[in-house]
Order: C-alpha cells, then structure tokens, then sequence
C-alpha cells in the first residue's frame, strides 16, 4: 500500500539537547508539501559537523533536532509541482542548495548558494515550518537534511537525483565529505603538478583532500595530524611526509617551512581550528602560497593575523562543499564514481546499522574512524 500522502511514522536519532546521546525514537514524518520530496534514507555517514551540531556549536540549530548530513536515500513521494524526481529515484540530500537563482548560482565564480544554512538557517523547511514531530512535540530540521532518520521531507533544489547503479551504502559519501575535501583540491586550490601541499586534519575531509591532491600531481603530499594511526591511509591515499605536531617542540608551520625551503604551494586546514588556520596559511610560501580553509570552526570564533602575511602574496580563501555547484555536480561525481574514476572504499571504516548510531559518534570522538557508515 502506497505511503505517499500519509503520515509515516519511523525511527529517527533525535538530539534533545545539547551534549547529550542522541535517543532513537519513533517519530512522525510528516507527508511533502507543495515543491518538496519525501526520501525514504538507504545510508547515512558520521561527520564531524554533526558532532558540533549536537554540541550546540553551529549557529541556527535549535534543540530537539535531527541531525546527519551526509546520505543516500530513494524518493518515497513528492509533493505538488515537483518535476524532475519521482517515486524510486535514488538520491542524495545535499547540505549545500543550488537554488538556481540567488546571484551566486547566477554566477560561474561561485557554488556558495544563499539558501545555505550560513545565509538562512535552515533549521525548518523554507516554508519555515517543521515536518518533524515526536511525543506530540515539534522537532526541527538540520541544513534541511536531518539525514539521521529513516524518512526526511527537502525542497528539490538540494536533493540530487543520481545513477540508478549506485551502491548505496558506499555514495553517501558524495553528500559531504568527499566532494568537499576533493573538490578543495581541484577547484578550490587549483593544485597544479609538480607542487607541494600541505594537509591539516586527516579525516575523511582531509583525506579526500589528499585524493585531490595525488590526482593533480602534487609531487610532495605533507599530512599532519596530532593522531599518528591516521598515517597509514594518509600515505595509501598519496601522502609523502606525515607529520605529527606533538613530535615537535617548534611550531608546526616553522617545521614545513624548513622541510621546504621556502614553503608549501597549497596548504588545507580540514579541522574547524583557529590556530591551525593561522598554521596553515603561514607554512605556505610568501610570495605565492595559497591556503583554503575548509573545516567549520565553532560560530563564535574570530581569527587574528599578522596582515604582512598576505601582503607579501599569499592567498588565504575557503569553499563549502568543494566549490562544486551542488546539483549539476553531485550526480557527474556520483557516476565517475560508478565507472571507477575514484577509490574512496577506504575512506569507509566502519559500518553499523542506523540504531547503533551513538557508538559511530564514539568510533569518531575517539578517532579510530573515519568515516562510519550507518545503514538503515
Ligand atoms: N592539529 C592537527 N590535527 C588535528 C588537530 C590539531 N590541532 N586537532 C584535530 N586534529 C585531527 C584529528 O585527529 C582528526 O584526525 O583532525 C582530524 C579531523 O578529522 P574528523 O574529526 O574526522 O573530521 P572530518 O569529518 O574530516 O571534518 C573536518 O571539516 O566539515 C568540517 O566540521 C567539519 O570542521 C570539521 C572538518
Ligand atoms: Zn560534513
Ligand atoms: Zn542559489
């Protein structure tokens, strides 16, 4: 019996409350509006910026939530006036929206659509109601994805429709940390051959910077993190130095300075610090470096610098989601994935079903995975 235009009711990992389990629940979904869709989810990963999430560090989520960003999930119904998508398609939620409309979506310069979370939050749908509901309260939305429950409802300009061949457990991945760690490298920075580049934070982000890297060239690869067991994928994915901050009594960025003479070419900042930013922007070259920051720092947090820093030549830039137009890119991603382009398999080190979804978060916290995938 169709489900379409009836309330489901199905497990969700709702957040109560800040820095506290996620409860799996049974809540209420409720069916798609006008111009949305309803997305029975297949797979969903663990990222970082949903741990921050849950620890009320990003701006604009509002407790009780639903969080997860990053899925792969097959449309249950749609709404009024959806073209393009239909029940059956396989699809994944993007973090990011391409509008179509806003001047950044207007424009070939940019991906960085201003119905994204940082411009409009995106807590509720744009209607700006919610289609959550659990023991008789209203639950909010997260970056319109709330991938953490086996049913979620999205306006159609951030869901991407993608190869029917796709392996499902394995393209959540292409809903956040691979294209944004990837496409850092190649549309972000530009990594040109023969360079060398500098990798801060080695998780599935940072790692998936190092693919970019390998696959334009780059002929030395620095990796550092202060967690050494993330070494050995660091070099299988292209790494040719790794480093550990904590080896060293000298500041980071001197270290690489004095490994390279002058300086890196590129450097990436894949964690969400402060002081590793100011790090990353200083171990490239003054006259010519370039720096993307690309980790989430916590919403309250400034930066400070010294601006000869970048008189001197240096380029210090950032991209959300790789610089990728979300849904004209996403499904090209997903099928270059199909026929073999990348070997992203590694970057999947556990796999759990949906409802152990609090021991993924503790697999990440204690840094002995990288990215866990939960299947539904
Ligand atoms: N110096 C070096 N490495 C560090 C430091 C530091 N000061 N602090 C943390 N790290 C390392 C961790 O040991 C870990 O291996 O950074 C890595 C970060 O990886 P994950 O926590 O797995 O994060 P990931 O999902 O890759 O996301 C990275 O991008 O999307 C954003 O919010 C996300 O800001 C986060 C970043
Ligand atoms: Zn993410
Ligand atoms: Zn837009």
């Amino acid at each position: 019996m169709s489900t379409a235009g009836k309330l489901i009711k199905c497990k969700a990992a709702v957040a109560w409350a800040p820095h506290q389990p996620l409860a799996i629940e049974e809540i209420d979904v409720q069916p798609p509006k006008a111009d949305e869709v309803r997305i029975k989810m297949v797979s969903t990963g663990i990222c970082r910026t949903d741990d921050h999430a849950i620890h009320g560090d990003i701006g604009g989520v509002n407790f009780p939530v639903i969080v997860g960003h990053e899925g792969a999930g097959i449309i249950e119904s749609v709404g009024k006036g959806v073209t393009g998508l239909k029940p059956g398609d396989k699809v994944i939620p993007l973090c990011l929206p391409q509008c179509g409309k806003c001047s950044s979506c207007l424009s070939p310069h940019s991906n960085y659509c201003f119905k994204s979370h940082f411009n409009e939050p995106q807590n509720v749908l744009p209607d700006k109601t919610s289609r959550f509901s659990c023991k008789g309260k209203v639950v909010d939305h997260f970056v319109w994805t709330s991938t953490f429950s086996e049913y979620i409802v999205m306006p159609p300009v951030a869901v991407a429709k993608i190869d029917d061949r796709a392996p499902m457990d394995k393209v959540c991945l292409f809903g956040c940390g691979f294209p944004t760690g990837y496409g850092a490298a190649v549309n972000t920075a530009k990594v040109e051959p023969g360079t060398s580049c500098a990798v801060f934070g080695l998780g599935a982000i940072g790692l998936s910077v190092i693919i970019g890297c390998k696959v334009s060239g780059a002929s030395r690869i620095f990796a550092i993190d202060i967690n050494s067991s993330k070494f050995e994928m660091a070099k299988q994915f292209g790494a040719t130095d790794c480093i550990n901050p904590n080896d060293y009594t000298k500041p980071i960025q001197e270290v690489i300075k004095e490994m390279t003479g002058d300086g890196v070419h590129y450097s990436f900042e894949c964690i969400g610090n402060t002081d590793v930013m100011n790090a990353a922007m200083e171990c490239t070259h003054p006259g010519y470096g370039t720096s993307v920051i690309i980790g989430v720092a916590s919403h309250d947090a400034k930066i400070s610098f010294d601006p000869l820093l970048l008189l001197t030549g240096r380029t210090w830039k950032g991209s959300i989601y790789g610089g990728y137009k979300s849904m004209d890119s996403v499904p090209q991603l997903v099928s270059d994935y199909v026929a073999g382009k990348f070997k992203l398999d590694g970057l999947v080190t556990h796999t759990l079903p949906f409802t152990q979804i609090n021991e993924g978060f503790e697999l990440l916290r204690s840094g002995k995975s990288i990215r866990t995938v939960l299947l539904f």
